[in-house]
């Protein structure tokens, strides 16, 4: 961790959406597993200048995430979302397949997105077909599709496809949720390029063009996985 001054908070490359607007290449991820720190979010906003905060309802912290963004809480206390993401492409509603089901979730984000209350709209963990079938269903073509994705975790077809579509790829589980970082190829790298084993998985999905959204409840942490993100 290091001291900040307004000048030296860095920015961050950012990634068009296929409606024109821009995502930072790096968030912060704010998961359930391994707990919430408010104070590492406050620092993660202030002193490292993210902009990008990835989260669930199931995650827990949206009261909290309110008030680190907006100085209020009301659930996110938010007007608007940058992004509004579907998680999962599986559910089970009685008397309806998961096709349907997709289907009518995604043309409700259509309608906030129509709205305004929602800038981009997204899915999560989808897979090429439920891709495919929701092009023939509905009419907006998601603009990012979040997916596992760290050096021991490729999707490539999907990503391929991704970028064919217009669809940004951004990859959760960057860090492999630290599994990755005492792989001895890993430890190689960060040995090799001076850099640290979070800092290696960090730029390899970078370097790939991958938005990515490494979560850290320490301060430190969050400091160093953001260092380096520039080219
Ligand atoms: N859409 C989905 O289905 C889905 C699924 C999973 C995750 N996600 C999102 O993706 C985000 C990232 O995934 P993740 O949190 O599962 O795993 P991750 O970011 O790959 O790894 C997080 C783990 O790495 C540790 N860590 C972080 N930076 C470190 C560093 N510099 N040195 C050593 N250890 C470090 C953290 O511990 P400390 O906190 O102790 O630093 C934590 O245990 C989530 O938080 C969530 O927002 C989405």
């Amino acid at each position: 961790m290091t001291s900040t001054s307004a000048s030296s908070i860095p920015t961050y490359p950012t990634v068009p959406l296929s409606n024109g607007l821009q995502i930072p290449i790096l968030g912060l991820g704010t998961s359930h597993h391994g707990g919430y720190s408010h104070r590492a979010v406050v620092y993660a906003l202030r002193d490292c200048g993210l902009r990008h905060i990835d989260t669930a309802r199931r995650y827990g912290c949206e009261a909290q995430l309110g008030v680190a963004v907006q100085g209020r809480a009301a659930r996110l206390g938010v007007d608007y979302l940058d992004l509004y993401l579907m998680h999962w492409p599986d559910c089970s509603v009685p008397g309806q397949s998961n096709r349907e089901v997709r289907a009518e979730t995604w043309r409700a984000l259509e309608e906030l997105y129509d709205e305004g209350v929602c800038r981009a709209i997204g899915v999560s963990n989808f897979l090429i077909p439920h891709l495919e079938e929701l092009k023939e269903d509905c009419s907006i073509v998601p603009h990012v599709n979040q997916v596992e994705y760290h050096p021991f975790q490729q999707p490539q077809e999907m990503v391929q496809y991704c970028r064919r579509e217009g669809i940004v790829f951004e990859g959760y589980c960057p860090l492999a949720k630290g599994e990755a970082l005492t792989h001895p190829a890993i430890l190689r790298l960060a040995d090799k390029y001076k850099r640290t084993p979070a800092q290696i998985c960090i730029r390899w999905s970078i370097q790939n063009g991958v938005v990515t959204i490494p979560k850290s409840t320490k301060e430190q942490r969050i400091w160093e996985n953001c260092q380096h993100v520039s080219a």
